[in-house]
């Protein structure tokens, strides 16, 4: 049986339309999906909609609209947006699915039975958008949620906790162990230094029901529903058959990769694994935290008013330059500033002017002076350019390996424009009017090899522009097709 590559990608919110840092996550998720597909691996790609909550509820409510028939229609805006982005998932998980709500009962009665959940009064600040609970320290008399500072209110009511604090020395010591388990390193090291200077307060899973209704019931008390977070992490197992499907589950629990925002990072670094220990499963073997796409200062968001539509970039620009720019332009795992410059720069200079002539011209020789027609395979010449070509499927794959977008991409480019150094150095009409027709021959097919190897490392990256370039390249005579990335 091939090894099992089980990733996932956070849960949606759907009570706003889906921007660029939305679409980031899930790209990334796609690229890593791909590309352990083409190492034969059974991978599992999830991704899906997280759809309970206040939040939720009051977008419904202001579009006119049941909870129900608004999540439908905006989860369908999601499913259609991961189309237009060529996103291969292989399942899609709502949370108001029964599989998913079955599961968070079926996790709620096992904590409840085992004494890790318990009731008490709470008062606290409460800040809706971020659907989370501040204490004095955190609000600093200011009134405002520490996180995206708006206005916070205080409520007092009665609700269930899970004891956090119970864990907290097992998920210290756990994570000291397992250095790969946070990644990138500041992002490992933020958690731990965390958890090293601050005690961990129990948490508030519920929400009473008169307050709000919209979340999945508790099923030990008529008078809550289930806290959204609680809720949403459970995905992860539920949509891998925890609770009714043994032996799916046991194929791919634990998951091999989470990936996410870095905002998000408290609940799935600290809340999930112990979650996760307290109903006696494995913690996800590994949780990647990527950067922010930001306009100048600010983090871009709903909130803040200044949200880019992905599917008017992908008409602008085309849906693969889309997708090679949010992984080539900033280093995965930083942050990054977005500018319509910047992904023109891209599409100019790496896509039409290196990767774009290096196939034309190719092509374009391959017509003129071979009719089309590729000589028999011999022993190429050895080159510089032949042993860069030699590794780059390495190269790009142990970048892979280390979820490091820009280096892999980086060593394909260096490729690409060393063989274009190496077209204009060696000039071919040369080698022809000096009847040299054996390195002519040695020559061409080097170039042939690397660009099915450049396009076979894009691929991932680029899944449509690579089939365009192999179907190309397969033809028994060999043509031009239509220019891939027209200059903007
Ligand atoms: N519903 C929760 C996740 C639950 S997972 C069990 C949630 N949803 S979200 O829609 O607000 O955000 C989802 C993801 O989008 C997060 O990983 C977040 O970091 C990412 N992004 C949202 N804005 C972003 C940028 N401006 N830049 C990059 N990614 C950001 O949180």
């Amino acid at each position: 049986m091939p090894e099992k590559f089980y990733i996932t990608t956070p849960l949606y919110y759907i009570n706003a339309t889906p921007h660029i840092g939305h679409s980031y996550t899930n790209i990334a998720a796609d690229v890593l999906a791909r590309f352990h597909r083409q190492l034969g691996e059974d991978v599992y790609f999830l991704t899906g909609t997280d759809e309970h909550g206040q939040k939720i509820a009051k977008s419904a409510q202001d579009a006119g609209e049941s909870e129900k028939v608004f999540a439908d229609k905006m989860a369908s805006v999601y499913i259609e947006l991961w189309k237009s982005l060529d996103i291969s998932y292989d399942d899609f998980i709502r949370t108001s699915e029964e599989r998913h709500t079955l599961a968070v009962k079926n996790v709620l009665n096992t904590l409840y039975k085992n004494k890790d959940i318990y009731l008490e009064s709470y008062e606290g600040w409460y800040c809706v958008p971020c659907e989370t609970f501040w204490t004095d320290l955190q609000v600093q008399g200011a009134g405002l949620c520490p996180e995206c500072l708006r206005p916070v209110e205080r409520l007092s009511e009665k609700n269930f906790f899970f004891k956090l604090s119970k864990y907290q020395g097992w998920l210290t010591e756990y994570i000291k162990k397992h250095r790969d388990f946070i990644k990138p390193v500041s992002r490992y090291n933020e958690v731990l230094s965390f958890l090293e200077l601050n005690k961990l307060n129990d948490l508030c899973i519920s929400r009473p029901r008169a307050r709000l209704g919209w979340g999945i019931d508790i099923p030990f008390s008529r008078e809550h529903v289930t806290y959204v977070w609680f809720d949403a992490l459970i995905n992860y197992i539920s949509a891998v058959g925890f609770g009714y499907n043994e032996a799916k589950f046991k194929r791919y629990w634990p998951a091999d990769l989470h990936l996410i925002g870095k905002d998000i990072l408290r609940q799935h670094a600290i809340y999930w694994p112990i979650i996760l220990r307290a109903l006696d499963l494995e913690p996800p073997k590994m949780i990647f935290a990527h950067g922010w796409w930001m306009t100048g200062q600010d983090k871009i968001s709903k909130s803040r008013g200044n949200v880019i539509d992905p599917l008017k970039l992908v008409k602008e620009y085309g849906i693969d330059v889309y997708r090679y720019f949010l992984l080539r332009d900033i280093p995965f795992g930083l942050d990054g500033n977005f500018s319509d410059q910047a992904i023109i720069k891209r599409k100019n200079s790496d896509l039409a002017n290196d990767l774009g002539n290096l196939v034309h011209r190719t092509i374009t020789m391959v017509e003129k002076y071979f009719a089309g027609i590729l000589p028999q395979m011999r022993e190429l010449k050895p080159s510089k350019l032949k042993d860069s070509n030699d590794n780059l499927i390495d190269e790009v794959r142990m970048a892979m390996e280390r979820i490091d977008f820009t280096t892999a991409l980086d060593k394909i480019w260096l490729v690409i424009n060393q063989a274009n150094k190496f077209i204009e150095e060696t000039k071919p009409w040369n080698l022809l009017k000096e009847k040299r027709a054996g390195e002519m021959d040695s020559f061409i097919l080097l170039l042939v090899e690397v660009v099915r190897n450049v396009s076979l490392s894009i691929s991932n990256f680029m899944p449509s522009s690579a089939k365009m370039i192999q179907e190309q390249f397969s033809a028994t005579v060999i043509k031009k097709g239509i220019p891939l990335f027209p200059r903007t």
